[in-house]
Parts: structure tokens; sequence; C-alpha cells
């Protein structure tokens, strides 16, 4: 009935009431969890739970000699004890003690006494990075959403939150030095409506304050998520070109962009524009704790760079042999900043082109398994997300009711069979470069929170699975646990996608996706990843 499927569960005889008078008791080092705890089960049954004994029965927190990530859970009459080495794990402990409870236990209000079974649990996780991207730039999401999906994310044990907070059509984080980012990059006068189809005339943006960045990160952490930020460069800038046009290579000036697609728009060179960069990082150091940082990299088009006689001056001067060389010192010079202040690299695999990033750097590998097992052979740690099993924009069918359709068909079982570790280093020594993995929710083409429900669940479950449980899950058992979950989900107000209609939409005739046929991606990765081959 838990998804993700824990390492070991055993029933036992017996049972635990769950009512307003039950204690909840922590140690203190675990008192942040209790909160949490106290905070999410106290509306299910009617009060808050008692602080101390005498009780009905009590949930008992308490540190034991686990490793980090690791709980164990002993449910029986009377007596809920989670114990883990601290409060990573008791979270964890936590998250599973509220679905062994029925769905119930997931609404707000409404209470009714609950009962868990009597059950023996002991879990941790199989890889350190179970994250997912949001991609907040091409589609705003409200704060009120996203804190609503972190604890989505919380609720399957995922633990980094890669927020893509710019890009061509809309930056999207306050940066006080430079207010025009978000006053002019922030908003866009219209928007694309499907792949190469008509626009909507109504302007898009919006952006987090620095305040509301802090209660972010604050929310993520205390559901022990890491929320890494992505600010993409050199490509993908038209918005912040359009606020700053000295950061472009023309003279004309741009808006931010309304269509989708690859942008020619890429940064120059320039010292100016590196100094730039790196006063913007400074202040997302300021607001992100997390030890590792995306600075982007991915398709980043050169035509620019190409005609630019100021680029080829640069090229020249700094004694460089291309524009691929010229992209990788772009990078290198935010990443010696990002070190030079204790943090990691992180970007996608198009930053092993030109002659690779420093070692340190960890590669976001997305199309296909080459830059995983490449970046791995080079000595990286290696995020694997490959858009061929976990990019959740990609339809979930052929048929006719996909919102609009993008991608190969990318169904529920096909994220369950997902494995993080390519088979090309399954058995090899970088098989341990593999730190994790990582879904992402690109939004061209999902404009609402309603579509954004039904594109990520119930496959953000699968992914759960595939990151925390290991080898060994089976997909009958899965969709079994699924039916459970689905009724969490429901209690919870999640749009789902469901096994047939009616869907949260009417499919809008005019407006055309981007079907693709997976027996044409084998050709479509080689000549995207073409460049990697050539350069390692
Ligand atoms: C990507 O999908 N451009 C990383």
């Amino acid at each position: 009935m838990i998804i993700p499927k824990p390492v070991r569960l055993d029933r036992r005889p017996g049972r635990f009431v769950l009512d307003d008078r039950t204690a909840l008791t922590a140690d203190p080092a675990l008192s942040q969890v209790a909160m949490w705890l106290r905070g999410e089960l106290g509306p299910a049954v009617g009060g808050e739970l008692l602080p101390r004994e005498p009780a009905s029965g009590t949930i008992r927190l308490r540190l034991a000699d686990l490793p980090a990530e690791a709980y164990r859970l002993t449910a029986g009459p009377g007596e809920v004890l989670v114990e883990a080495g601290g409060p990573v794990g008791a979270f964890y402990g936590a998250q599973t003690l509220r679905q062994l409870l029925p769905a119930h236990a997931y609404r707000r209000a409404g209470a009714r006494p609950m009962e868990l079974p009597a059950v023996l649990v002991e879990d941790r996780p199989r890889f350190a990075w179970r994250g997912c991207l949001l991609d907040v730039a091409r589609h705003f999401m409200t704060k009120h959403h996203l804190l609503r999906f972190i604890d989505l994310m919380a609720m399957h044990k995922l633990n980094v939150l890669h927020l893509h907070l710019t890009d061509d059509q809309g930056w999207r984080v306050e940066i006080r030095r430079y207010p025009r980012l978000t006053q002019v990059g922030g908003w866009r006068r219209e928007s694309q409506t499907g792949w190469n189809g008509a626009m909507d005339g109504q302007p898009h943006g919006g952006y987090y304050t620095q305040d509301d960045i802090r209660e972010i990160v604050a929310y993520a952490a205390a559901r022990q998520i890491t929320v890494v930020p992505e600010i993409d460069l050199p490509g993908h800038t038209q918005a912040a070109i359009a606020a700053y046009p000295e950061l472009g290579n023309l003279d004309t000036p741009l808006e931010v962009a309304t269509t989708w697609g690859i942008g020619v728009n890429v940064l120059n060179a320039e010292d100016g524009t590196v100094e730039f960069f790196k006063n913007v990082f400074d202040e997302v150091l300021e607001l992100f704790p997390s030890p590792v940082v995306c600075v982007g990299g991915d398709e980043c088009r050169k035509d620019q760079w190409k005609t630019s006689p100021a680029a080829q001056r640069r090229i020249a001067e700094l004694g460089l042999r291309d524009e691929e060389e010229l992209q990788s010192w772009f990078i290198g010079r935010i990443g010696d900043h990002l070190a030079a202040r204790g943090r990691r690299l992180l970007g996608w695999e198009e930053i092993l082109e030109g002659g690779g990033p420093a070692r340190g750097a960890v590669v976001a590998a997305w199309r296909g398994d080459l830059g995983a097992v490449l970046a791995a052979r080079a000595g990286h740690d290696v995020v694997a997300c490959p858009n061929t099993s976990v990019y959740l924009d990609y339809r979930q069918s052929d048929g006719a009711d996909e919102p609009v359709p993008f991608g190969t068909v990318l169904t529920l079982q096909d994220v369950y069979a997902f494995e993080p570790v390519p088979a090309e280093l399954r058995g090899t020594p970088e098989a341990a470069r593999v730190i994790g993995a990582q879904c992402a929710v690109w939004t061209e083409l999902i404009d609402s929170d309603r579509r954004i429900d039904y594109m990520v669940f119930p496959r953000l479950s699968a992914f759960a699975e595939t990151v925390w449980s290991g080898p060994g899950r089976d997909f009958a058992g899965f969709s079994e646990r699924l039916a459970a979950h689905l009724e969490r989900l429901d209690a919870i107000g999640v749009e789902y996608r469901r096994a047939s209609g009616p869907l949260p939409w009417q499919t809008r005739p005019g407006v055309p996706g981007r079907p693709e046929d997976p027996r044409e991606w084998r050709a479509t990765l080689e000549a995207w990843t073409s460049n990697l081959r050539g350069d390692l």
C-alpha cells in the first residue's frame, strides 16, 4: 500500500487507533518533523495530537543508530515508533506513517478516528538524488501552487526540486541589482498555444520576490527537499537580453520570447556579461543554500557567435578553437565563481562539449542515455533525466484526448520501467557515478496547474519508486498499491490522469501538437548528441 515501496514491510497482528487522545512525542533533534506531522494529522483527527502522555496511544519519534535517510517504523496497539538517525529519515518514516492511515488522513478537515495496521517497516532510498525539474519560466507557477507541489514531492520522498527559473520566455526570480530582469523579463506579450500554432493574445508573466524564494526554500527544507536553482545560460537567455540589451549580440532590441523552440539569441562573451552573471549568481547563492547550483548550458545555438565580429575577436583573444570552446569558457568562468564560494556546478550534458567542465561538476544527462555514459566515464557525477523515459511533458497516449500532444508516448508503465543506471554502465565502476535521477516538467505546452496535475500524476508516483525502491520492482505490484495511492491523491485534490475520462478539458481543435514517433527517436538522438561523440 506504500508508494514508493519500502525495502521491507511485514504485517503483524493488531492495529493502532489514531484519535484526538493520541499523543505525539519526539526527541528534541526531531522536533521539526514532529511539528510537520502534528500540522498534517491534527486536522484529520479533529484537534491537536497531545504533547505528552497519558494518552490513548502514542506516536514516538526517536533517534537510533541508522543512516541519515533510513528509518524503522514499528506500529502496534498503543504505540507507533519511528526510529531514525536524524530528521531526514524521521521525516520519511512520518510520511510512511501517514500512508498507513486511510486516505482520509490527507484531508484538511472533517475529523474521523482512524486506524493503521500493526507493521514493521524498514526502509532507505536507493539513490541520493531523487529529483524533479519544474519549469516555472515558460509558464509561471504561483507560489501557492509551488508550495503544494513541494508537498506532493515530499509525499513521494523526492528530495531535489530543480527550479528552472529563467528562459527565453521569462525571468522568474527577483535580482535586486538588476530590477529590469523581472520588471521587463518577467512578462511576455502573448504565448504560442500549440506547436507552431496560433498565439493566444494574452500577456503572461510573474516572478518570485526574494522573500518568496526564502519562504519556498525554507518550506522545502522543512520537507527535506533541496531547491536547486537554475539560471540557464548562455542560451535560453532572451528574456534577460530583452531586459538588458547589452548582454546580447544584436544592435536591435528584443522582446521576451513568445514562441517555443530553441532560440537563436544567446549572451555575448564580453567581460561585462560574465561579470553581470557573477553578480546574479551572488544573489542566487544568498537565497539558495543548495550545495549544487545549475547554470544550464543546454541547447546553445552558436549562429550569432559565428557571425558576430566581437564574438570572433573574443575567441581569438582567448586563444580558443571555436564557438564550442567559447561556451565552455563561459560556463567555466561561472563555474570558477561558484567553486570559489563552495558550490558545485550542475549543467546539462552539453557542458561536456568544447572541452568539458571542471572536475566536480554534476552533469544532467537528458538526451537518451549517451550523455550519462560519457559523463560518468569522464569522471563526473551524473543525474539521469533522459527525455526518452522521464520527460513528463511528453504525451501519455496516442489517443486524441491529450491536451496538446507532444513528444513520444511515455505511459505510466514506461516511466515505471525507467532504470537510472544506463545499460552500458551496469556492472562497471562508473555506475556509482550515477547519483540519482530526475523527472522533468517542462511547461511550454502546460499552461495551468490543472494540466500540471494531469501530466505529472501518477507518473511521478512511478518515477518515485524507480529512484527510491530500486531494482526488483514490479509493475503489477505497483499498480495494486497505486489504487490506494490514487485515493490519497483524490483526498488532496490532485487531478491526475485517470485510466478513462472525463478529462478536465476538451481537446481544442486547431491547436496542433507535435507528436513524435518513437521509431524516429534513435536518429534524432544521434543527431542531437553528435557533438558529444566527437568530443569524448
Ligand atoms: C532540455 O530539455 N533542454 C534540458
